[in-house]
C-alpha cells in the first residue's frame, strides 16, 4: 500500500492501524498480513458489491477461501435478522475461529459485519474496509459495532476492534453528493469539538472537500482519525469523553426518530443538531455569537441543511430528545461548546432553554 498514511489507534494488544490513501484498493497486499486463518468471508451490500468486491478478491492471497454474504442496500436491513443471515453463511461453510470477516462497505455493513465478528464463535477476526466518508471518519474506527431493534437504533451491540482499516480515498469518488456531505458532517463535527486549528483549515478548504479533492479529503479522513483514535485510547467504552463525539447527536437522534429513519440523513440530521447545541451554547454564555455563525456557514458550504424540518413540532422534538440514550437520572445530557475545540458534558440543562433553542432553530 504505497502512497499511504497510518494512523494507530492504540489500545495495547488490541492496538490496529487505519491505512489512507488514493488508490489503495488497487494495491492491496499488505491486508494479508492481518488475515489469520484460511477462511475470509467479505460481506457488502448490493450497491458496492458491482463497485468494489472484485478489486477487493483480488488483492487477496490465493491460499484463502474467500466467500462473500450480499445484504440488501439499507438501514433498515442492519437487523439481527440480517446477522443471522451472516451465522448461516459462516456455518454453512464450516468457518472456524480463524476465519477473518472483512466489512466492505458504509457504516451499515461495517457495524453489523463488526458486531457479526464479536459474536460468531465467541470473537474472530475482522477487516473494515469503508467506503462511505462516514465510515472512513467516524463508524470503522473506535470499535462501536450493532445493529438496530425495531424500538430504538444501535440498541444492540458491542464494542469489538477491527484487525485493521483501509480507507481509499478514490472510492467516494461514485458517493452520491448528500453522502458526502453527510460524512463532512462528522467531519466538522470533529473540528469543533477537539481541534479549533482543524476547524479553521476546514473553513479555508471546504470547496476542495465538496469537489472531492484527494489531497484535501485524506487530510480530513487522517486528522479525524487521529482526532478520534486519541479518544477512544483514552475512553474505549465512553465513561466520559468519548460522549463528545456525539455533539450535535442529541438533537440529530430527534430528527431521524421524528421523521422516521431513513428520511433525513444521519450527518443532515446531525448538522442541524450542532447548530442548535452551538445556539444553546451561546444561551448559556459560552460560544459567542461569531462562532455560531462559523459552524453554522460551514456546514451550509458543505451542503448541509442548519434549519430543524418545520412538520416536526417542538414538543415532540424534545419528547425524542427525552428518549436519548445517555440521559441520565439528572435529565438531558447534551454536549456543549466552551468555544469552538471545546466541548463538555452536560447534565440536566433547563427544558424552557431547550425549547427556545428547538423553536428556533
Ligand atoms: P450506509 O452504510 O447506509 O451508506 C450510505 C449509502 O452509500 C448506502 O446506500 C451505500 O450502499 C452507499 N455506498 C457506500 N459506499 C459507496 C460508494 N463508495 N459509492 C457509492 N455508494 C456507496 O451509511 P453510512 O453513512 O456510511 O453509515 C451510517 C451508519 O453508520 C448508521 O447505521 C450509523 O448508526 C452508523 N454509525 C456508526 C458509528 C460507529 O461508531 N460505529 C458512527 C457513526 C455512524
Ligand atoms: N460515533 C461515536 C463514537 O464512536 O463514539
Amino acid at each position: 500500500m504505497s502512497d499511504r498514511q497510518k494512523v494507530t489507534v492504540e489500545l495495547g494488544d488490541r492496538s490496529y492501524p487505519i491505512f489512507i490513501g488514493h488508490g489503495l484498493l488497487n494495491n492491496l497486499r499488505e491486508i494479508n498480513q492481518y488475515i489469520a486463518g484460511k477462511q475470509i468471508l467479505i460481506i457488502t451490500n448490493d450497491t458496492v458489491e458491482p463497485l468494489y468486491l472484485e478489486t477487493v478478491k483480488a488483492a487477496l492471497n490465493n491460499k484463502f477461501t474467500v466467500i462473500t454474504h450480499i445484504i440488501q442496500d439499507g438501514e433498515r436491513f442492519k437487523t439481527l435478522a440480517s446477522i443471522e443471515q451472516i451465522y448461516s453463511a459462516l456455518l454453512e461453510n464450516v468457518c472456524n475461529r480463524q476465519v477473518t470477516l472483512i466489512a466492505l462497505g458504509g457504516g451499515v455493513i461495517g457495524d453489523m459485519t463488526g458486531f457479526a465478528a464479536a459474536t460468531y464463535q465467541r470473537g474472530v477476526n475482522f477487516i473494515q474496509i469503508p467506503t462511505t466518508l462516514l465510515a472512513q471518519v467516524d463508524s470503522s474506527v473506535g470499535g462501536k459495532t450493532g445493529v438496530n431493534h425495531p424500538l430504538g437504533k444501535n440498541m444492540i451491540g458491542a464494542f469489538y476492534q477491527p484487525r485493521c482499516v483501509i480507507s481509499d480515498t478514490s472510492v467516494l469518488a461514485t458517493l452520491p453528493d448528500n453522502e458526502l456531505s453527510a460524512g463532512l458532517a462528522e467531519v466538522i463535527k470533529c473540528g469543533v469539538i477537539c481541534d479549533a486549528e482543524f476547524f479553521t483549515w476546514l473553513e479555508r478548504n471546504i470547496e476542495a472537500l465538496v469537489s472531492r479533492a484527494p489531497e484535501a479529503l485524506a487530510k480530513a479522513i487522517r486528522v479525524s482519525c487521529e482526532k478520534k483514535a486519541q479518544i477512544v485510547k483514552m475512553d474505549e467504552r465512553e465513561h466520559g469523553l468519548r460522549a463528545t463525539l456525539n455533539f450535535g447527536h442529541t438533537f440529530g437522534h430527534a430528527i431521524e426518530a421524528g421523521m422516521g429513519y431513513g428520511t433525513w440523513l444521519h450527518g443532515e440530521a446531525v448538522s442541524v443538531g450542532m447548530c442548535m447545541a452551538a445556539n444553546l451554547s451561546n444561551k448559556l454564555g459560552w460560544l459567542s455569537v461569531d462562532d455560531v455563525s462559523r459552524i453554522k456557514s460551514l456546514c451550509i458550504k458543505a451542503g448541509l441543511p442548519v434549519d430543524r424540518p418545520k412538520d416536526l413540532s417542538a414538543d415532540d422534538f424534545l419528547q425524542y430528545m427525552q428518549r436519548d440514550k445517555k440521559n441520565t437520572a439528572a435529565g438531558i445530557r447534551l454536549i456543549l461548546l466552551k468555544s469552538v475545540g471545546e466541548a463538555v458534558v452536560y447534565d440536566g440543562i433547563d427544558t424552557s432553554l431547550m425549547q427556545a433553542v428547538i423553536e428556533e432553530g
